[in-house]
C-alpha cells in the first residue's frame, strides 16, 4: 500500500506547527520531519547563526532545497519554519504530494508562546510584540491563501492534532483541498 499524501503545516512562527505536528503524526503513524531541525543537523548550527554567519538569503535556498527534497517523499507531517510561504514555488511543490495546512493564532497568542524564545532570529533584539505584528501584517495574505486552515488558538495540542487529522482525511477522500494521489 502507498503511503499517505504528507501533511505540510505553515504558518507563522509560534502557531503550533512543531507541537501539533508531533501530535497529529504520533495519531496517524506517520513520520514527523521538523524543517528547521533538518536544516540545523545538516549545517551544524542553530538557525540564529545560520541567519548571522550566513545570512537570511543562504538560509532560504537551503530552506527551498529541502521543500524539494521532501516534496519527493510521501507520509510525513511536515512542520515548516515560518517563512516558507515566501516562495510561492514552495507551496506548489508541497501540494504535488500532500495537503497543506496553514495553523494560524493571533499576535498576542503567538507572543505569549515565544515570548522567551531566543531561537528565532527574525524576533531577537526590541520589541518582540511589534515586530510580531509587523512580519504578521506584511505575511497574512500568504497565509490567508491557503485554503485549509486550523486556528490554533484556545486549542490544546490534542485538539489542535485532531483537525488537522480531520482535514487531511477529508483532503484525501476528495474533498475540500484534494490530495494528490
Ligand atoms: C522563520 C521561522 C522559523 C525559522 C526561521 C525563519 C520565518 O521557523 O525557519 O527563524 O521566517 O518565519 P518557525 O516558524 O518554526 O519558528
Amino acid at each position: 500500500m502507498q503511503a499517505p499524501p504528507n501533511i505540510v503545516l505553515v504558518g507563522f512562527m509560534g502557531t503550533g506547527k512543531t507541537s501539533a505536528g508531533k501530535a497529529v503524526a504520533a495519531q496517524l503513524g506517520m513520520t514527523f520531519v521538523d524543517m528547521d531541525d533538518v536544516l540545523v543537523e545538516r549545517q551544524g548550527k542553530p538557525v540564529a547563526r545560520i541567519f548571522a554567519e550566513d545570512g537570511e538569503p543562504h538560509f532560504r535556498v537551503l530552506e527551498r532545497a529541502l521543500v524539494r527534497e521532501l516534496a519527493g517523499r510521501r507520509g510525513l507531517v511536515i512542520g515548516t519554519g515560518g517563512g516558507v510561504v515566501l516562495n510561492p514555488e514552495n507551496i506548489a511543490d508541497f501540494a504535488r504530494t500532500g495537503v497543506v495546512i496553514c495553523l494560524a493564532a493571533d499576535p498576542q497568542t503567538i507572543f505569549r508562546r515565544v515570548e522567551h524564545d531566543t531561537g528565532r532570529p527574525l524576533l531577537a533584539g526590541g520589541d518582540k510584540l511589534a515586530r510580531i505584528r509587523q512580519l504578521y501584517a506584511a505575511r497574512q495574505p500568504l497565509y490567508e491563501a491557503i485554503p485549509l486552515r486550523v486556528e490554533t488558538a484556545g486549542l490544546t495540542v490534542e485538539q489542535a492534532a485532531a483537525r488537522i487529522a480531520a482535514l487531511h482525511r477529508a483532503a484525501c477522500a476528495g474533498g475540500r483541498g484534494a490530495a494528490p494521489r
